[in-house]
């Protein structure tokens, strides 16, 4: 099933120029880019984002990090495209992450894990609404389909 899911590169990924390799890695992968978006995340909207997790105990920190410089936030396609982005992200705690997932090759900590997918098809609906307009989403053929999709 062709999906798209919601991907954010977290500020510490901006910092660390990281941008690239990450992205390389998903066009390597064969998903197709639909939106792409640098811009710096007002509270109000990262606490929608992050919604699910209002009165965790590390909330706060995670509003505050996801707030602290520019993030590239992103839409990309691709057959279950959700599920396995959350694969090649690794776990949430890159301790737990193995290596050559991008949490795992690149980050150490759980509160600097660089990356944020969608965790479910329902979602990725939900962000890709919160983050883009319409007009913002790319629909678009991609002339290597026929080398990726028998
Ligand atoms: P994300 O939403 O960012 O893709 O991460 P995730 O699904 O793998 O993990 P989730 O449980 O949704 O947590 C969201 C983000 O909150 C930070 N976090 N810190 N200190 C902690 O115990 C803790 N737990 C979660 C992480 O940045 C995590 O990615
Ligand atoms: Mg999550």
């Amino acid at each position: 099933m062709i999906e798209r899911t919601f991907v954010m590169l977290k500020p510490d990924a901006v910092q660390r120029g990281l941008m690239g390799d990450i992205v390389a890695r998903l066009e390597r992968k064969g998903y197709k880019p639909v939106a792409m978006k640098l811009m710096h995340i007002p509270r109000e909207l990262a606490e929608r984002h992050y919604g699910e997790h209002k009165g965790k105990s590390f909330f706060m920190g995670l509003i505050d990090y996801i707030t602290s410089g520019p993030v590239l936030v992103m839409v990309w396609e691709g057959e279950n495209v959700v599920a396995d982005m959350r694969a090649m992200m690794g776990k949430t705690n890159p301790k737990d992450a193995l290596p050559g997932t991008i949490r795992g090759d690149f980050a150490q900590q759980t509160g600097r894990n660089i990356i944020h997918g969608s965790d479910s098809v329902e979602s990725a609906k939900r962000e890709i609404a919160l983050f883009f307009n319409d007009y913002e989403l790319q629909s678009w053929k991609l002339t290597s389909e026929p080398w990726l999709f028998e």
